[in-house]
């Protein structure tokens, strides 16, 4: 059995999120935030409320944050380390182009001269374990040999393998044969990510690369929330327990974000977001009624009529 890590998902896996999938399914080793930016010199009351260990009660959470420079870099880990943690995760994948055009996420795998600096800063903070979430490259899909030959040398706990490009976005060919050769030449623990959304996939990955140190999943689990409970009780669940699933977890998260989130019309925008990635597990037709519900009375008809 390998450890099954929960990606960040801006937008999705918040600290409720995270708690609420913690508390009431579990299976996953570690959660990681959704990543944590420098905005007008400071981080955002948002992302705070995300990361602050008071909203992280008992769960593995991992802060992660993204970075264009060293600047920025060393001043969200001093915020971070501030508030109590000690390990941290360093965004190199995100492929949103207000990102990554400003050198963010993928951006920053094209500036390998950017990432030995910080790998140099990394090695004056022996006191944080830092890891790294990555891709294949920004545009072009070798970016990363240079770079892993940095990481190689750098003291992480491990690193995350997504093997796209930032151009591919979410979607296209996955890079098996470069993950392979990254697999060979990594020197860290390592984790690989991307399109895993059923119990066979998990099997599959675990026997193909047997020195995986864990499988990170996103939208499988977004999805299908049981399934790295699944895969540890070794029993794979019903449609109907799936479907009973999400309704419980959705109603935990409903009755936490209407005390948050002010007004119907922006409840019904948040809570919307829990289904979209849920196509597979309700059906076509389910999955169109709420996405397309309109307004809050509409989208809780649509929720009571799963089946
Ligand atoms: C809506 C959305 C938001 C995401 N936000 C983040 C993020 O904040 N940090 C990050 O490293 N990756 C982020 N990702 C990428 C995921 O963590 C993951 O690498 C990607 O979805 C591929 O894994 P999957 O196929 O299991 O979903 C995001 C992906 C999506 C679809």
């Amino acid at each position: 059995m390998i450890p099954i890590h929960f990606a960040p998902l801006q937008g999705h896996t918040d600290d409720v999120y995270r708690r609420t999938h913690h508390q009431l399914i579990g299976g996953i080793e570690r959660y990681y935030t959704p990543f944590v930016r420098v905005e007008a010199g400071d981080i955002r009351s948002k992302d705070r409320r995300d990361i602050d260990p008071k909203n992280n009660v008992g769960v593995p959470v991992v802060p992660q944050i993204i970075f264009k420079n060293l600047k920025e870099f060393a001043y969200l880990i001093e915020e971070i380390q501030a508030m109590g943690y000690q390990a941290i995760d360093l965004n190199m994948g995100c492929p949103f182009p207000l990102q990554a055009k400003h050198g963010r996420g993928s951006g920053i795998l094209a500036h390998a001269d950017i990432i030995e600096e910080v790998a140099q800063n990394i090695k004056e903070h022996p006191q944080l374990a830092f890891s790294v979430k990555m891709r294949l490259g920004w545009e072009d899909g070798e970016e990363w040999i240079p770079v892993l030959k940095i990481l190689n040398d750098t003291p992480l706990t491990h690193i995350t393998l997504h093997p796209r490009t930032g151009m591919q976005q979410y979607k296209g060919d996955i890079g098996y044969e470069a993950f392979a050769r990254f697999y060979e030449e990594c020197h860290h623990p390592l984790i690989y990510n991307g399109d895993l959304t059923t119990l066979d996939d998990l099997h599959t990955m675990e026997k193909r690369y047997p020195r995986l140190a864990a499988l990170m999943l996103g939208r499988g689990l977004l999805a299908r929330p049981s399934l790295a409970r699944e895969y540890a009780d070794g029993r794979e669940w019903s449609h109907e327990e799936h479907l009973q699933c999400l309704r419980t977890l959705h109603q935990k998260l409903t009755d936490q974000y209407a005390h948050i989130v002010k007004g119907d019309a922006q409840l019904h925008s948040k809570l919307r977001a829990f289904w979209e990635y849920t196509e597979p597990i309700i059906g076509r037709k389910a999955y169109k009624k709420i996405m397309k519900s309109g307004n809050l009375r509409n989208y809780l008809n649509a929720i009571d009529e799963l089946r």
